[in-house]
């Protein structure tokens, strides 16, 4: 008999084929969100399951799931899934790294510029049948060539990051729990400064750190209040890492002068006063969304959920 796995959101077709030629499948391909009720339920004999960063895994949801094996997130961050838990109910959990730093520094590049250029602001006045001719003085953005660019957390998307800023000739400034080799600085052009230095000396800030106790509120009012009232803050990295309420306050007294954000806390439900900005560029969570890079991500969660399930050993264990 096959081991049965739940997939707990809509994936493509042929991640659900490959992963029926091993398992049972059951899946939500309505795409509804499950409630850690029928997370629990539906998990209760599955030996594994394919989980996205709405799926909260924690010890109480484990307790009720004894079968379960195998937890394979579909996303690199892994915030949702307690790690200790894991480790105590013997279930390996996994994450998929690497397929998609190229997209989400695309998309991080997407929001440096639409911020600095004023882009969605526009694109919205233009729309609304403002635009009644050509102004010397329209819509004055900021300069992106030649400026210095800040990146706080120099992992896999940082470094893609800063390899896109070479085309703009920029400065390149970047903070990390600790140095990165001097061939990875050397290959991003990056110097590692203080944190304190990075938040005074930048044009532009980009997040990149995953999200932990470690990295909760790294930027906060404190942080903000470094950075140059010119500066534009970047976060395509997890809500929670910036104080989104400090973000406001700051943005509301005009003290940085303007955000280009893809993550929220509490998200899908962003706070309000976002959404009364003109100087702030939103997204929906969509940095990896490309259709080549999340068809990749759901594979190789499928991939590791295979894995752990016939080898016992998935590739991108994340508790060994
Ligand atoms: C990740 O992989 O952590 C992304 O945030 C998913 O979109």
């Amino acid at each position: 008999m096959k081991p049965k796995v739940l997939v707990t959101r809509e994936v493509f077709d042929d991640v659900l084929d490959y992963l029926a030629k091993h398992f049972e499948v059951s899946s939500n391909q309505a795409d509804q969100p499950l409630s850690a009720q029928e997370l629990a339920a539906k998990l209760a004999d599955k030996a594994g399951a394919l989980t996205v960063l709405t799926d909260r895994i924690d010890a109480a949801l484990l307790e009720r799931c004894p079968q379960l094996k195998a937890v394979c997130n579909i996303a690199v961050g892994y915030n949702n899934i307690d790690l200790d838990a894991c480790r105590a109910h013997g279930v390996m959990a996994t994450n998929t790294p690497g397929v998609l730093d190229d997209a989400t520094a695309d998309f991080t590049w997407a929001l440096i510029l639409a911020t600095a250029r004023r882009l969605t602001e526009a694109e919205a006045w233009l729309r609304a049948g403002q635009w009644h001719g050509w102004k010397l003085k329209q819509f004055l953005g900021r300069d992106v060539f030649g400026a210095t660019l800040g990146i706080v957390g120099m992992g896999r998307i940082g470094q893609s990051v800063a390899k896109r800023a070479h085309g703009f000739d920029m400065k390149i400034l970047y903070y990390n729990r600790k140095p990165v080799s001097a061939d990875i600085e050397q290959a991003c052009r990056a110097r590692y400064v203080s944190l304190d230095e990075l938040l005074a000396q930048s044009d532009i800030v980009t997040l990149h750190t995953p999200y932990s106790d470690a990295t909760h509120h790294l930027i906060g009012a404190k942080e903000l209040a470094k950075m140059k009232p010119s500066a534009l803050l970047i976060h395509a990295a997890r809500g929670g890492v910036l104080d989104d309420l400090a973000l406001i306050a700051a943005l509301k007294e005009q003290r940085i002068a303007g955000a280009g954000l893809d993550v929220y806390e509490g998200e899908p439900k962003l706070n309000p006063e976002f959404l009364t900005f003109k100087n702030v560029v939103l997204a929906p969570h969509i940095a990896s969304s490309t259709e080549r890079t999340r068809h990749r991500m759901a594979m190789l969660a499928a991939e590791n959920l295979v894995a752990a399930l016939t080898a016992g050993r998935p590739p991108n264990l994340l508790n060994p």
